[in-house]
């Protein structure tokens, strides 16, 4: 990873916490970053303070934005060299009682979109031989708490997912790798 310059990369939930600071990291390394966010105004605002940065809006609940990300990146930036799937929410309640319209969401932006734009993105970085994923889990990957069962499912899966995929993809010179992140101040 030591010379990115140059290469294109997409981060979701790129307007707020970790994934603008994985953006602001990659733009100052000269890569091409795509920001994307459901919030158009922080996005926006994001994407304005980073050199060689774009804003793209994708709510990860949308499969059609999902997968408009990707294509549009690939037409537009002729490319995805690295794929950050970021985006994610919380929500606690204790499972008698969580609202299955919250578990739908969690798993939608946090498992499925990741699993989507990983399929989405791969035979682009097949073609060219090299390619980096890189999916924000959490500790919460490892080890379970109370009361965030949507959040610990999610992130064990994306662990999961994270394993199926650099298996399949080493042999194309594309890694996967998943981060699992203790407590971030973030908003
Ligand atoms: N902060 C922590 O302590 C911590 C710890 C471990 C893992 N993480 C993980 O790091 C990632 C980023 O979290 P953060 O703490 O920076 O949170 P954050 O709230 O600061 O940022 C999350 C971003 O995701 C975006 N987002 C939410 N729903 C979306 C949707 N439907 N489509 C597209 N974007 C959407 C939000 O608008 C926001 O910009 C998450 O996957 C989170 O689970 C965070």
């Amino acid at each position: 990873m030591s010379n990115l310059n140059g290469k294109v990369a997409i981060v979701t939930g790129a307007a707020s916490g970790i994934g603008l600071a994985v953006a602001q990291d990659l733009a100052g390394q000269g890569v091409r970053v795509i920001i994307s966010d459901v919030d158009v105004e922080r996005g926006r605002a994001a994407a304005a303070e980073l050199e060689g940065a774009r804003f793209q809006a994708a709510d990860m609940t949308r499969p059609e934005d999902v997968h408009n990300l990707a294509t549009s990146t690939i037409q537009s930036e002729g490319r995805v060299d690295i794929l950050v799937n970021n985006a994610g929410i919380q929500h606690v309640a204790p499972i008698i009682e969580f609202p299955e319209e919250k578990w739908r969401q969690i798993i939608e932006i946090m498992l499925t979109a990741p699993f989507l734009l990983t399929q989405a993105v791969l035979p682009d970085m097949y073609k060219r031989n090299w390619g980096r994923i890189i999916n924000i889990a959490s500790v919460h990957a490892l080890r379970a708490s109370p009361f965030k069962s949507a959040y610990v499912t999610a992130k064990h899966g994306i662990l999961g997912l994270t394993r199926v995929t650099a298996l399949e993809a080493a042999e194309h010179g594309v890694t996967c790798n998943a981060i699992c992140p203790s407590y971030v101040r973030t908003p």
